[in-house]
């Protein structure tokens, strides 16, 4: 499917929210993109190519991790329980857990209802055993799962690809509360976080030479333009991305390379030489803080997996009593 078909129907909840979110940000100052905005179909493909790049080590690294310690996985987890997927993408990673795992039912949940449909019609043909119930929404936003999955049914959630380290520190925390009431008292949480190390590793990441990463930011500003029927000039714009060590974060703006005027549904917006647009941040962790986050929402580190080089960390938490 392409874009168009999204740019046709009208009214489309989904357009109006994105028009929403970008009058809104860059109404703002700092002026800001939500990064969710750049999985469109064209990001969500930009994405997976580059997980495929050599400087993005995290994906496979998380994936080596994974592999090494799926059965270990399994065994933690028990049999007959629930995988729940926050943010599921192609869901490349859940296949090694869906193999090595005895699974009741899988629940991914994405916000691009096309990749989800189109991930769990391929995961029904390749796996003609397993339930797979998919949730099209904000994965921030869910609450409880579908009615039908079983209470007694063991619930464990996996949140891959340090994504929670795009969240700030309040949306994580509240994140892994919600996290928690979603898996109960008996559940667990499988997360992959991303380590704090060299930041010429780090930078490198975020600017792949091959230049995907670039793309795929500049796409927020392509999808305005064919989505809302902004007029950005995408060669008038520049990725980019550093790491502030100071607050253990990567910074992902967009840069305007001169003076210019931008509408967007009948709105102008002047921007000054150099202006950004923000996009996104990536967290990187120390484990300590984090099994305190994670303590704070209720769950108790259990186990962490890293690499040999520690770029990368996958942990296990097993809900404890909940919070206050
Ligand atoms: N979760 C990914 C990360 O923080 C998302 C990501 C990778 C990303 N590269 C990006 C987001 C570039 C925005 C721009 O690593």
């Amino acid at each position: 499917m392409n874009d168009h078909a999204t740019v046709e129907r009208s009214p489309d909840p989904g357009r109006e929210v994105f028009l929403q979110a970008v009058l809104g940000g860059l109404s703002e100052r700092p002026r800001s993109i939500p990064a969710r905005f750049l999985y469109d179909s064209r990001g969500s493909a930009l994405f997976d190519t580059i997980c495929a790049q050599p400087e993005y080590y995290l994906t496979r690294t998380e994936t080596g991790i994974l592999e090494a310690r799926a059965a270990e996985i399994a065994g933690l987890a028990g049999p007959g329980c629930a995988l729940v997927e926050f943010g599921s993408g192609s869901s490349t990673k859940s296949r090694l857990l869906i193999e090595a795992m005895d699974l009741a039912v899988y629940v991914p949940i994405d916000i691009s209802r096309l990749h989800l449909d189109q991930t769990a019609a391929q995961l029904r043909l390749d796996y003609p055993e397993l339930r797979v119930q998919p949730v099209a929404a904000n994965f921030m936003k869910v609450e409880a799962l579908p009615a039908d999955i079983d209470d007694a049914i063991r619930r464990v959630g996996f949140f891959p690809g340090s994504t929670i380290g795009n969240l700030t520190p309040e949306e994580s925390d509240a994140f892994l509360r919600r996290a928690r009431r979603l898996v109960g008292a008996d559940g667990a949480m499988l997360i992959g976080i991303d380590l704090r190390k060299d930041p010429t590793l780090l930078t490198a990441a975020y600017n792949d030479a091959a230049g995907v990463t670039a793309r795929f930011t500049l796409n927020l500003l392509r999808r305005a333009n064919r989505e809302l029927g902004a007029d950005f000039d995408p060669g008038a714009w520049q990725h980019e991305a550093f790491y502030n060590a100071r607050l253990g974060r990567m910074e992902i703006y967009i840069r305007s390379l001169r003076g210019q005027t931008v509408s967007v549904a009948g709105r102008s917006f002047a921007f000054q030489p150099d202006e950004r647009i923000h996009t996104e941040y990536s967290y990187k962790y120390d484990p300590h803080e984090f099994a305190e986050s994670a303590h704070r929402a209720g769950f108790r580190l259990a186990e962490l997996w890293t690499d040999p080089a520690e770029l990368f960390a996958v942990v296990w938490l097993e809900a404890g009593p909940a919070p206050r």
